[in-house]
């Protein structure tokens, strides 16, 4: 049985992505914060969203090309930075970011991915965006952006949403070791859910073993994964303030996007320091339960910012259909994050090339029933 028959949307991974991880490392993809309510709303907001199709057009040829920063993707999405990727399904970032590139879109690396610059940035054949959470010491933001630049990546994401640790009550019941030192340290629990796991326990060791931030270790003393955490949470944490995105829109020469604001008056201040583009994002739902959807924000802000400005989006992206909602809302471009890692750790090494064939089977199949060709008429479908 082909993957498209047995998984034909992102919902029929979810469950065999469960059932492969560990309880503690599934509570890490998909959990939201408190009570999930933001996360919850993320995926309501878009299953409210309706479209008025046309008819008696004859049958269309959609074509989903699109143009972001005089670059050409073969379709309107890509990844969101996930970090720690490698932990939820090891070479998770190799098996995207190679996806990806095959099919012509982009692919996110985190800062704290397992997997560093060096490594991604070969590999994303010039589709490689990197993501930066502003670290406190600036010399390493500027060696880390000539790392990003010299390996290939075209596009910086820098993520303003992430003030402070989040509590992930989530995580802390399904036993993940939060707040200690060392993010695997083998707790009996833990241990327990490894050895009944074995999919993942033998991926792990066949990927080393170990899991690293690669991206910091030149920065830290020692490069032992204890030391990696004390580092991130000495470095990683709030940092960023309009005094320093300017500094970094200095430092970064090539197409700058601000990742996580919602608020007029902070987009505003955005657009004035530079920034080409912006995701509007609420961290899928991950630090304050009571953020709203992004994308009931889209329309305003687009009206805001007029049509020429780029606007993507991301939290609560499910489906291709969800994907033409976002369009016909205002966006440019749409991103995407547990549905890509629902899709690694439930088929592994062929996931990421699965979830990308649904969703582009999808965003044509709406595009057809719409009776659209391209993006430009997506834009100007009737939503409600
Ligand atoms: C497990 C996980 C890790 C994440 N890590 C990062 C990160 O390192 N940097 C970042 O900017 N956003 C991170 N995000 C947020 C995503 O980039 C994205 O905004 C979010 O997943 C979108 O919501 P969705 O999962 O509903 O698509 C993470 C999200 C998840 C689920």
């Amino acid at each position: 049985m082909s993957a498209l028959q047995k998984y034909p949307r992102i919902s029929d991974m979810v469950m065999p992505a469960a059932r492969r991880l560990p309880a503690f490392v599934h509570a890490y993809l998909a959990a939201g914060t408190g009570q999930g309510q933001a996360m919850a709303r993320n995926e309501a907001a878009y299953a409210d969203i309706h479209l008025m199709p046309r008819f008696l057009r004859g049958r269309v040829t959609p074509d989903t090309h699109c143009s972001v920063f005089g670059k050409t993707y073969s379709a309107p999405f890509g990844v969101s930075p996930i970090g720690l990727q490698s932990l939820i399904w090891p070479g998770a970032e190799k098996i995207l970011c190679r996806a990806a590139a095959e099919a012509g879109i982009p692919y996110t690396l985190s800062t704290v991915a397992g997997e560093d610059v060096e490594t991604i940035g070969p590999i994303s054949d010039g589709h490689g965006w990197f993501q930066l959470y502003a670290p406190n010491d600036h010399g390493v933001m500027r060696d880390l952006l000539a790392r990003a630049k010299k390996a290939g990546f075209t596009t910086l994401v820098l993520t303003a949403d992430v003030p402070g640790p989040s509590r992930r009550e989530d995580m802390r019941l399904a036993g993940a070791p939060i707040g200690s030192r060392n993010p695997m340290s083998i707790t009996p629990r833990v241990f327990w859910q490894c050895i009944t796991h074995p999919a993942w326990s033998f991926a792990v060791l066949a990927n080393g073993g170990k899991f690293r931030f690669k991206n910091l270790e030149p920065y830290s003393s020692a490069s032992a994964l204890a030391n990696i955490t004390d580092y991130i949470g000495s470095q990683l944490n709030g940092s960023l303030t309009w005094d320093y995105l300017d500094e970094i829109r200095k430092v970064w020469k090539g197409p700058m996007v601000l990742k996580g604001l919602l608020h007029d008056e902070d987009i505003d201040r955005a657009v004035g320091a530079g920034m080409d583009g912006l995701v509007l994002s609420n961290h899928g739902g991950r630090q304050l339960d009571a953020i709203p959807p992004s994308i009931h924000r889209l329309a305003d802000i687009r009206a805001r910012l007029g049509d020429d400005y780029t606007l993507m989006v991301d939290s609560g992206v499910r489906s291709g259909l969800d994907i033409a909602r976002a369009i016909a809302c205002g966006a440019d471009f749409v991103l995407l994050g547990r549905a890509f890692m629902f899709g690694v750790a439930a088929l592994g090494s062929q996931g990421g090339n699965h979830v990308v064939s649904v969703l582009r089977d999808e965003l044509e199949n709406t595009m057809v029933q719409l009776g659209i060709e391209n993006l430009t008429e997506l834009r100007k479908v009737q939503s409600r």
